[in-house]
């Protein structure tokens, strides 16, 4: 397995192996960090962030300290020469002189991909606009793997904002690979997956699915629930989004409905979709998601410098 120089612009960038190689050496490291505190000693990270970020930047800054590398970056695009006009290409070019690899947020889709065009340098996606976000999935991917061993056989409920949310979009991209997969779709009409994921990811694939508007009907049957937040940033006007932001709150109440073992992941943020209770329940698996984050990202950034291939031997 080679993913050295390689970039990840959306899932299907790596095949099934790849990925299984990149949760296998993720798995690695959850048992333990301290063998990995100097597998990028010498090595820089930059991270571009054209766009608002907790745990997306955070846990690549952590887990490229982590692994012994530093960071540099920006969160504030007007604090960089972005706010003289530079373009993506010369941005990058330039970045490419100082870094070993990048990690780029963009509310325009496609931005990342310009990036990784423009240089030899690896180049991960870290969410462009209402497309893709492909270390979000290695995160949900890597969730579901520690809490099932395996991605066949599920049928997955995804609610909230099918429509901007690029979580959802590059998730069913993922999941589309793998055996026996069904996929619920629950989102208000206004909401609902774009034409492009549907036809060209689920209906290409046979994948089954079903769409609807109510989330108490069809809570029994998942085996996962992803709840997603409504995206009020692509809204064109904020009336919509007012009417729209609270379509769906998962409560105790409807917690009760769902498997004993159904697990609820969210990419988060969170706005009001989870209610606070639910949190206790040991179905919300939110937080320890957010926290696989770091380690799936310490994973990729490692496999994509080529350092990896010592601690895989065992
Ligand atoms: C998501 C994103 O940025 O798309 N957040 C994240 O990276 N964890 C989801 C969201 O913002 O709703």
């Amino acid at each position: 397995m080679n993913l050295k120089g390689r970039y990840l612009l959306e899932p299907m960038d790596f095949t099934m192996e790849e990925m299984d190689y990149i949760f296998k050496l993720a798995d690695k490291i959850i048992q333990s960090p301290e063998r990995f505190m100097h597998a990028c000693d010498g090595k820089l990270l930059a991270t571009l962030f054209y766009e608002p970020s907790t745990r997306t930047r955070f846990s690549f800054e952590a887990a490229m300290l982590r692994l012994g590398g530093q960071v540099i970056g920006f969160s504030e695009p007007n604090s960089s020469s972005v706010a003289k006009g530079e373009s993506i290409a010369d941005t990058i070019r330039t970045v490419a002189c100082y870094c070993d690899i990048a990690v780029m947020r963009h509310p325009k889709e496609g931005a990342p991909k310009v990036a990784a065009y423009a240089t030899d340098m690896p180049i991960i996606n870290a969410g462009d606009g209402g497309h893709q976000h492909p270390t979000q999935t290695l995160t949900d991917l890597l969730t579901i793997h520690r809490e099932k061993g395996s991605f066949d056989n599920l049928t997955i409920g995804l609610c909230g904002d099918l429509k901007f949310g690029r979580t959802v979009h590059s998730l069913i991209k993922a999941l589309s690979r793998y055996k026996n997969i069904k996929f619920v779709l629950i989102s208000p009409n206004e909401l609902r997956i774009p034409d492009y994921v549907r036809r060209e990811v689920i209906e290409k694939n046979n994948i089954p699915y079903t769409e609807v508007e109510k989330m108490q009907d069809v809570i029994p049957e998942l085996d996962m629930l992803y709840m997603t937040r409504v995206q009020k940033e692509r809204f064109f006007n904020e009336e919509d989004y007012i009417r729209l932001k609270d379509s769906y709150i998962l409560d105790a109440e409807k917690m009760q409905l769902a498997k004993k073992d159904m697990m609820v992941l969210h990419p988060l943020p969170r706005v009001n979709e989870i209610a606070v209770e639910v949190d206790s329940d040991p179905r919300a698996l939110y937080f320890k998601q957010a926290k696989n984050g770091m380690f799936v990202r310490m994973a990729l950034i490692m496999c994509l410098l080529g350092v990896e291939k010592e601690f895989m031997e065992d």
